[in-house]
């Protein structure tokens, strides 16, 4: 079983680089099958998550290669139908649904295992479905697999979704790229990831407008074609490392970032009396020899303050002085962690949605788990600000999203190690 140990105490300083948006290169990666040519996909992070998408892709006979580190060409020219171990990768990943959206919208016929991802209670779709009903598909699930069918092809239609949700949003988007007439999708998800792919499908050669905002339009076209993209740097990856050396102390520069889209992260930590200077592709977070303040927290859809920042931010609550609520407002069940910050002396009750996280001056060293992703991440912060040795296992949840995180955190002065037990 592989593991960090961390030594806690040490206070970060340095400049840290942020890859590419996970949450963005895993919806671009499906969305290559609708292009016949070459994509050839900058800034790609290197991530376990981008990994499976990948090979899944190949598993439906796409051409996939890196051209160095971060820079992937797909060709997506000749694929087939999913073979049994196409099924079983996807099992793996939440995103792996996205190629439902996209092998409709290029075949009109779709099949994908009913997808896997972090458990933070239930994990419906029913507005993906309803999206691709609209645009005239016909949705089945049977034997651990959704089945979409769109017998005369896709048409356009005008979908107002129930609820904001940024896997629908792109999802349907993919779908109606090429579907005939010109589809309205309205109460969509705004995330920059949303913006990310909706460049890449324009750039080649699709053409939707809008997004970033509460409705979308998308004019089908007949087909799209190759080209050159580079994912935008992670929103969450950068807040991380923000969040990171607010609870450690010191002063980092996080690079290749877009300040606009940490916004929401920023303000609630320049609240906790984090200084925060936004610089043109770069952020420089400092606290030296301030205390940490307390803060509410509201985790809500795009500009609002991220639910993938929250546990990360609990963390640095938990060493401000005072009292601080978090409030959970997308996911029904993602508190779990709280448990294991408990044994590292964090003082936290939670109720349902809502935690209430009392600061205490230091935390302790403990073995804990990665709960999933996020969580995970915020062990890590957690086990750097705390004294003495914090194990964290199940890291293979931290490696889904964040790469390199041992490496880069060790170049800025944290004393970090992955071992294999
Ligand atoms: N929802 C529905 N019906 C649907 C879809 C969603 O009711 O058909 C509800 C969900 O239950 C949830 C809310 O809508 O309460 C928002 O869900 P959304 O669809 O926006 O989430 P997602 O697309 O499944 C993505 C990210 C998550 C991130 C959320 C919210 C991916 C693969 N995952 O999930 O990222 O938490 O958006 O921003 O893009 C992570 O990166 O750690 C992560 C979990």
């Amino acid at each position: 079983m592989e593991k960090f140990v961390i030594k806690g105490g040490n206070p970060l300083s340095g400049e840290i680089s942020i890859g590419g948006a996970k949450n963005a290169a895993i919806a671009i990666i499906p969305a290559a099958v609708l292009v016949k040519g070459v994509c050839r996909l900058e800034n790609m992070p290197r991530i376990s998550d981008v990994k499976i998408q990948l090979e899944i892709l190949e598993e439906l006979g796409a051409k996939v290669s890196y051209v160095d580190e971060t820079t992937v060409d797909i060709d997506c020219t000749d694929i087939h139908e999913a073979t049994e171990s196409a099924y079983e990768l996807m099992r793996g990943i939440r995103a792996s649904y996205y190629l439902l959206g996209s092998l409709l919208g290029r075949y009109g016929k779709a099949s994908v295992s009913m997808p896997g991802g972090c458990d933070f209670g239930i994990r419906p779709i029913d507005q993906h479905i309803k999206g691709f009903e609209a645009l005239g598909a016909h949705i089945e699930v049977r034997n651990g697999k959704i089945e979409a069918d769109a017998m005369s092809g896709l048409h356009s239609a005008n979908i107002y979704f129930d609820t904001v949700s940024v896997g629908a949003t792109m999802n349907v988007m993919l779908a109606a790229a090429m579907a005939k007439g010109t589809t309205v999708m309205e109460n969509v998800a705004k995330e920059p990831h949303i913006v990310d792919l909706a460049n890449f499908l324009n750039s080649m050669g699709a053409s939707i407008s809008g997004a970033g905002t509460d409705v979308i339009k998308i004019k089908g076209v007949e087909s799209l074609h190759g080209g050159v993209y580079s994912i935008i740097p992670d929103q969450i990856e950068a807040g991380t490392y923000m969040a990171a050396v607010a609870a450690t102390g010191g002063s980092l520069l996080i690079k290749n970032v877009i300040p606009r889209h940490l916004e929401c992260i920023t303000n609630k930590l320049v609240d906790m009396n984090v200084d925060v200077e936004e610089l043109d592709d770069a952020v420089r977070v400092t606290r030296i020899n301030k205390q940490l303040t307390k803060t509410n927290i509201k985790t809500l859809p795009y500009p609002g303050f991220p639910t993938d920042m929250q546990p990360q931010l609990a963390v640095v609550l938990c060493l401000a002085e005072g009292t601080s609520i978090v409030t959970e407002g997308i996911w029904d069940d993602r508190f779990r962690y709280m448990d294991e910050l408990k044994k590292m002396g964090a003082i936290t009750q939670v109720d349902g949605k809502v935690a209430i996280i009392e600061g205490v001056r230091r935390l302790n060293g403990a073995c804990v788990k990665a709960r999933d992703l996020r969580a995970g991440a915020a062990m890590v912060i957690a086990g750097m600000a705390a004294d003495g040795i914090t194990e964290v296992e199940d890291i293979q949840f931290i490696e889904r999203g964040y790469e390199d995180i041992v490496q880069k955190l060790k170049a800025v002065g944290a004393d970090i190690c992955r071992i294999c037990d």
